[in-house]
């Protein structure tokens, strides 16, 4: 297991950051939280990086970021929900890592980010139908990405944890 990181993957609200806090007490590894080092090392929102300097520099970030964390192993990382989209950054997460997609239906997104106001892409798009549309523009490139899927639905943090450590044990002594 200590060979490579993981790399937590799927739509807004599905429980990247929970999950990937919830495996760093059982595995004890660091947490790398994309979001969250591209906010501190801008000085600023999320949403006001997208305003400012538009989405592709925040695309760019998150480049860079999967990049530097090729020289810190093993570690968990929480990405954001639209970083599997580039080709590249899949390609730099299967150097050294497993990846994992969470997934949940659109109305258990819907619940888990009604109150956030730091996703630009939902700001002003916080219903189902939004949701379902954008889930399904990236849903053929989420399950390419994915070496697992976890559904979220209906589970406890620790349950997703221990089933996502059981499929990735058995997976690494299947290899
Ligand atoms: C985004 C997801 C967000 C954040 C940004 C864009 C996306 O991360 O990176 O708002 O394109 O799906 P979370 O999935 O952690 O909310």
């Amino acid at each position: 297991m200590d060979q490579f990181n993981i790399f937590l993957i799927g739509f807004m609200g599905t429980g990247k950051t929970t999950i990937a806090n919830c495996l760093s007490r059982k595995l004890d590894r660091k947490v790398v939280e994309m979001d969250q080092i591209i906010s501190e090392r801008a000085g600023m929102s999320i949403s006001d990086i997208f305003k400012t300097y538009g989405e592709q520099h925040f695309r760019d970030l998150e480049t860079g970021i999967l990049v530097e964390t090729q020289s810190c192993m093993p570690v968990i990382v929480s990405c954001g929900g639209g970083t599997p989209m580039r080709e590249c950054n899949v390609r730099e997460m299967r150097k050294n890592g497993r990846i994992v997609l969470l997934t949940a239906k659109p109305e258990t997104i819907l619940k888990r980010v009604k109150s956030n106001h730091d996703r630009p892409l939902l700001e002003n798009n916080k219903n189902v139908a939004y949701i379902k549309e954008l889930l399904e523009q990236r849903r053929e490139k989420y399950e390419a990405a994915a070496d697992l899927i976890i559904e979220t639905d209906e589970k406890t943090a620790d349950q997703i944890c221990e089933e996502m450590l059981s499929r990735l044990r058995k997976d690494i002594s299947e290899h």
